[in-house]
């Protein structure tokens, strides 16, 4: 489907920054021009999720930038949108990330990807290169998972590794589906699923990610390459108790599920600190019904765990899970608890990785624990990342950060590595 360029009801897109073909544009003057869009006022950072407004109006601007390079943009059938330096085809070279962002997260998290690449297409225009396989710059749809709950939705439905169904079922906070929000968003929900057309087209896919740590700014280099991502997972766990007078119940009266809630986080901390290299973490709690003078009925927490494989990041739920059961016990409460997400390993094609090392002057070769719609395409195709050095090592926050040179050199290390991809075999 060719995506119309209507600008939605209250989204406000900002205006393409006019490069045409003959102006190469800054990746940090793409994303200046995008600053102002899902500043979260109340959390800090950005707010920017999956088919909300503010995501709408980058989507929108995507478009309006690419259209500015001639680039003709489809959306898929699971909302990603791709703009095409020329003919689409197959054994295409691919480039791209996500513009959503975590609640209350940094401005690089996936923009820097999706900015980078459009800088890339103007440097090397500008060089006069002429991609000689079909090329996209591609904006995958809801990576982070902040609306409906389960990371890298696009490129899972892309790849056919979640059910369409159970993901048209998928519900927001406000009890949304993601059907609903498509909908809205003018996309047909009922075309979700496994997409064979966009999925044969790539020939191979490189994603720029800021890095999420502090490898680069250890090794003093400002671009990396991605080696391998942790086995990583979201688990809901429900704790039922019964709701209750926080000044009329005695203590000994109680079943509150905040108290196993709040073992649960311990248990979380205990489990990955024995488990070297792994983590969890709870990151999100709801009460029900949430009031200061009201023991819950419900809390609802997630855990998100990570671990160098897939036996280790398995065991270390379990052993989770049984502190939370015999904390639920004790306080007479119910628990239940679902796997909402889940992803193996990934080790990203060694041989592709060193020659891309290799072709930005032996650029270091970094693990990372985040995961990335890179991680989800490599078991489909040949994959790699670039990373870019962070100063502040932290992401997901509004701390996250890349300096303007190191932007750049991030943007001349992926016109480099498209320029070689596009004449070899890969
Ligand atoms: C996404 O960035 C994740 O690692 O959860
Ligand atoms: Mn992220
Ligand atoms: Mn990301």
């Amino acid at each position: 489907m060719t995506m119309g360029a209507q600008p939605r009801p209250g989204a406000s897109a900002p205006g393409p920054s006019g490069a045409s073909g003959t102006s190469a544009a800054s990746a940090t003057g793409l994303l200046a021009a995008i600053a102002d869009v899902g500043v979260d006022r109340v959390r800090g950072g950005y707010s920017r999720h999956g088919f909300d407004r503010a995501e709408l109006a980058l989507r929108e601007w995507f478009v309006a930038e690419s259209r500015a390079r001639g680039l003709d943009v489809e959306v898929d059938r699971n909302g990603n949108l791709w703009a095409w330096w020329g003919k689409p085809g197959p054994n295409a070279l691919i480039t791209g990330s996500h513009l959503d962002s975590v609640p209350g997260g940094g401005a690089f998290d996936g923009p820097l990807g999706v900015v980078s690449a459009l800088a890339a297409v103007d440097l090397l225009r500008a060089r006069g290169f002429v991609p000689s396989r079909p090329f996209a710059v591609v904006v995958f749809a809801e990576e982070e998972g902040g609306r409906f709950g389960v990371p890298c939705l696009g490129s899972r439905l892309l790849a056919g590794t979640i059910d369409a169904d159970t993901a048209r079922r998928l519900r927001d906070p406000e009890g949304t589906t993601l059907a609903d929000a498509m909908r809205k968003a003018g996309l047909a929900p009922e075309r979700l699923g496994r997409d064979e057309e966009s999925l044969s087209r790539i020939g191979c896919f490189v994603e720029l990610h800021v890095e999420q740590g502090r490898g680069l700014i250890d090794l003093g280099r400002p671009v990396g390459v991605a080696s391998s991502i942790l086995a990583h997972g979201r688990w809901r766990f429900q704790f039922t108790g019964e709701g209750n007078h926080a000044g009329a119940t005695p203590i000994t009266d109680r079943h509150d599920p905040m108290l196993p809630a709040s073992q649960l986080v311990l248990a979380a901390r205990r489990a990955a600190a024995a488990a070297v290299g792994s983590r969890a973490t709870i990151g999100r709690i709801v009460p029900v019904p949430g009031g200061t003078n009201v023991i819950a009925s419900t809390v609802d927490c997630w855990l998100d765990a990570r671990a160098s494989d897939d036996a280790t990041t398995r065991s270390l739920v379990t052993e989770i899970e049984a502190a939370a059961r015999d904390a639920a016990a004790a306080e007479g409460c119910r628990l239940e608890v679902t796997e909402e997400s889940y992803g193996d390993t990934v080790i990203f094609d060694p041989a592709l990785r060193d020659e891309l090392a290799g072709l930005l002057d032996d650029a270091p070769a970094l693990p990372t624990g985040a995961g990335h719609d890179a991680g989800v395409l490599a078991s489909q195709v040949p994959t790699a990342m670039l990373f870019v050095r962070n100063p502040t090592g932290v992401s997901h926050a509004p701390a996250e950060h890349a300096e303007p040179d190191d932007c750049e050199a991030g943007v001349a290390a992926l016109a480099k590595v498209l320029e070689h991809l596009a004449g070899s075999e890969r």
